[in-house]
């Protein structure tokens, strides 16, 4: 902590190796260690402030994904800590509890710094949340759970080249989760929390059971759900994150598997974009005896209440198409809009091609309204602050951006496919 109580972290961007398969070992890219980063973790009403230095040999940025905060603290492409230099962002933590993270996020190479391997997650806690009994022990019964997927070349170094069919950027054939390959863990509680994070550049990973088994989805990208969700399936795009509950038998293994995902694109872009692949994940092994766990309660946090469900008043629209929104591609000196702070707004996004794109807020958690004209599913109905925009089904969502105004730092909303955010499919607002 420094003088004035913050909580004080450090991180270093840095080059590395990591040995991830025999052979020659792989250069990496991340912090601290070479390969991603330290998960951060903060309390609710905390004061943070994050030391970070950049050793690479080239500019990167650090952005705190989903995270509330002044646009100067931001970490998206405004804020570029060159080669040798330091930046020192500070803020108030003032959101539910959830499991955010942190990325570079440097105009028109955020795909590269990501892919070689910096990222890392960011835990909110509220103590007020401790009387829901949910499992909480870091490292024993709640699991961070990284999924990226990688191409590696004959020499066992990441492979870099965007694929020449497909138009998403780099797929990988490889997963990598918490930065290993094919792991583990030893169960030693009746039930186990995942904190699922798409850490991939493009691939949407479709989370499932082995043996048809179900998993309690409790939490999305923004925190709690209202109330638990018992399904087979949880879906992510990049960016996105969820936190499930499995339940496990004494002795058993189950594995947490990466599904063919369910994304309504043309026949092109399913075949050529990992639309067939499914991985192993997790391997979940149940020790002979298990610890007893509560189940998961029936109400788990307040609903969105931004606005009313259904229908009515739209206040902006987003075209996602060809690498653009709404026509056009990011100008680093173009703000393409301004919004009163505190002031809940209606935006509907549309995706009119048949690729794949989602689209991301800064500062802000929203709440989707409706989907194709019809109430939210359950995995929808928390807060979010990415969501998949499926080809032929408007989404609408209320934002509002609540506190901070400053009439010099933007905000950032873009697709979280790497790829396309640096081809430009990004735009920037002000919060006034
Ligand atoms: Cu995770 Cu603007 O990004
Ligand atoms: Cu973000
Ligand atoms: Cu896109």
């Amino acid at each position: 902590r420094d003088t004035d109580g913050a909580r004080v972290y450090s991180l270093r961007a840095a080059a590395g190796t990591r040995r991830f398969k025999p052979g020659r070992p792989t250069r990496t890219w991340g912090f601290d260690n070479g390969h991603l980063g330290p998960t951060l973790r903060a309390m609710r009403g905390e004061t943070v402030r994050i030391d970070v230095r950049n050793t690479l040999r080239e500019t990167t940025t650090v952005h705190w994904h989903g995270m509330h905060l002044p646009a100067r603290m931001d970490g998206g492409p405004h804020q570029p800590i060159p080669p040798g230099g330091a930046w020192s962002p500070t803020w108030r933590i003032d959101q539910p509890a959830t499991t955010l993270w942190y990325h570079p996020h440097p105009h028109g190479a955020t795909a590269r710094h990501v892919y070689r391997g910096m990222a890392g997650l960011f835990i909110i806690d509220d103590p007020a949340d401790r009387r829901l009994g949910l499992p909480a022990r870091y490292g024993v019964d709640d699991i961070p759970v990284i999924v990226q997927d990688r191409k590696f070349d004959g020499d066992n170094q990441f492979d870099e080249s965007r694929p020449l069919i497909g138009g998403v950027g780099l797929i990988g054939d490889t997963l990598l989760v918490n930065g290993t390959i094919g792991p583990y863990h030893d169960v030693t509680t009746e039930r186990v929390r995942l904190r699922l994070l798409n850490a991939s550049n493009a691939r949407t990973h479709r989370f499932a059971l082995s043996a048809g088994r179900t998993f309690t989805l409790i939490g999305t990208d923004g925190g709690l759900l209202p109330e638990p969700y018992e399904t087979h399936t949880v879906q992510l795009t990049p960016g996105e994150r969820a936190e499930v509950v499995v339940r496990l038998r004494p002795g058993e293994r189950i594995v947490l598997r990466s599904m063919p995902p369910d994304l309504n694109v043309n026949f092109w872009n399913s075949r050529f974009e990992g639309g067939d692949d499914a991985f192993d994940v997790l391997e979940l092994r149940a020790a002979p005896r298990l610890a007893p766990s509560a189940a998961p309660p029936a109400a788990l946090a307040p609903p969105p209440r931004l606005a009313p469900f259904g229908p009515g008043r739209v206040d902006r629209r987003f075209k996602l198409s060809g690498h653009k929104i709404n026509e056009r591609r990011m100008g680093m000196d173009r703000i393409d809009f301004r919004i009163d702070r505190d002031r809940t707004e209606i935006w509907e996004l549309r995706n009119t091609n048949g690729t794949p794109h989602t689209f991301h807020v800064h500062d802000t958690q929203f709440q989707v309204l409706s989907v194709n004209g019809a109430a939210p599913p359950p995995e929808l109905r928390g807060w979010k602050d990415t969501v998949y925009a499926r080809p032929g089904a408007p989404i609408r969502i209320a934002v509002r951006f609540r506190g901070y105004a400053d009439p010099n730092h933007p905000y950032m909303y873009h697709c979280h496919l790497l790829y396309h955010e640096d081809q430009g499919m990004m735009g920037q607002f002000l919060v006034t």
